[in-house]
């Protein structure tokens, strides 16, 4: 590989790694698409439980699979007792991040299918795993922080038996309409960093849950979904619009990275991001809390002017998940567990027409030294 290459491709930049037909990536932002439909549709008209169908099965359900599918996920949301009493060995002073990670590795001892990687098994494995993942982010959380969690309600839907979990208290519908917008928009994103992950180790032959355990460590990074806890912690430390400007521009000055904000693909808008904002807007408005609204759009207007930089996903969805009243801790394992279907998909995807990912590395190092006798080193 000659020098001028690999210089080019850091961080694959601009590389294309693969084929998918799950989801596509408009650069532009103009468009983000799941299996060839419109994404922020899905998001406005339909719920997780379908977008879910849509990615791991490729197609949009009929009624009666729809209805079938989502009682498979309602079966499924129970959690085994093993992985109940792991919960309560989860130190509370840890990442939530690393205790979904440990939870997630462990529930795969529980899976009937484990060890069974043929296509049938990856969809029952690809169905459970997102049926449990509420439980798993909620009780990973609440436990080890001594609070408890709360049984699963059947009648609810996948967003407010979520969000139930997470607040302890049966969501008002807009709240769930709201949430299930961003678990829809939070679902898919093309080969990104945590679905890269994923896709490597599949392409090992590795297993699904194995896959996702990868995705879930890629995803904790503050680069990648760790970003709107950061986002949020921002808005509370600069507290007050009109506060806003002088410290967004101190942070440039000082050249601070201003999480939730900039892109690898979109060198213009993140396609996810207005919706999102706009969702935000309605809610404050409904809550009569325009505060965080009027400080994010304060600090995405200077960014815009100042470094043509624009908000991501998780800009929007931070104050978002801070208005539903959640604890800042969860909001990148909520995304995980909305990215579990688009995970699960990759994974699945990548079984069907493997081959090992192995790329090269473009060696800059030193060659042809002498070795010396660790005795008769300086
Ligand atoms: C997402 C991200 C990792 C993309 O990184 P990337 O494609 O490698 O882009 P770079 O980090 O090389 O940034 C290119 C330039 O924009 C600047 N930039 C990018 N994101 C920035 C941000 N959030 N705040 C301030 N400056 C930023 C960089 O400092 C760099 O400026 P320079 O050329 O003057 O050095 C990056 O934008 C970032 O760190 N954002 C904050 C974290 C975040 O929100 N992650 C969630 C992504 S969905």
């Amino acid at each position: 590989m000659s020098e001028k290459t690999s210089t080019k491709s850091t961080g694959l930049e601009g590389i294309v790694a693969g084929q998918s037909i799950i989801s596509q990536v408009d650069p532009t932002g103009d468009k983000l698409t799941y299996c060839g439909y419109d994404a922020h549709e899905l998001a406005d008209k339909s719920c997780y439980e379908e977008v879910a169908y849509l990615l791991i099965m490729g197609r949009l359900p009929s009624q009666s699979e729809l209805e079938q599918f989502k009682s498979q996920l309602v079966k499924e949301r129970k959690v085994e007792e093993p992985v109940r009493k792991l919960f309560t060995q989860l130190t509370p002073d840890s990442h939530p991040m690393d205790r979904l990670r440990t939870v997630v590795s462990f529930s795969s001892m529980f899976d009937p299918d484990n060890g069974d990687n043929s296509y049938e098994a990856n969809i029952r494995k690809a169905i459970r795993l997102v049926a449990k993942m509420p439980a798993f982010v909620a009780g990973s959380f609440l436990i080890p922080e001594g609070k408890e969690l709360l049984e699963s309600n059947p009648e609810f839907s996948h967003a407010k038996y979520f969000l139930h979990l997470l607040t302890g208290k049966e969501p008002d519908d807009f709240f769930v309409k709201v949430f299930d917008a961003s678990l829809i928009l939070y679902a898919e994103h093309g080969f990104n960093a945590s679905t890269f992950a994923g896709r490597v180790t599949m392409g090992t032959q590795s297993d699904i849950y194995s896959g996702v355990t990868s995705s879930i460590g890629t995803l904790k990074g503050p680069l990648h979904g760790g970003a709107n806890e950061k986002a949020m912690e921002m808005l509370l430390e600069i507290g007050e619009p009109s506060k806003a400007e002088s410290w967004v521009r101190e942070a440039l000055a000082q050249k601070k990275k201003i999480m939730g904000f900039g892109h690898r693909v979109y060198k213009t808008q993140d396609s996810r991001a207005p919706l999102l904002k706009e969702l935000n807007k309605k809610l404050s408005e409904h809550l009569g809390n325009t505060r965080w609204y009027e400080i994010g759009d304060t600090v995405e207007r200077i960014l815009k002017e100042e470094k043509k930089l624009f908000p991501n996903v998780d800009f929007p969805c931070a104050s978002l998940y801070y208005l539903l009243g959640l604890p800042i801790q969860v909001y990148t394992p909520i995304f995980a567990a909305a990215r579990t279907a688009g995970w699960c998909a990759h994974d699945i995807e990548q079984s069907e027409n493997n081959r090992l990912i192995r790329p090269q590395c473009d060696y800059v190092g030193e060659s042809n030294l002498q070795y010396t006798p660790i005795d008769e080193r300086k």
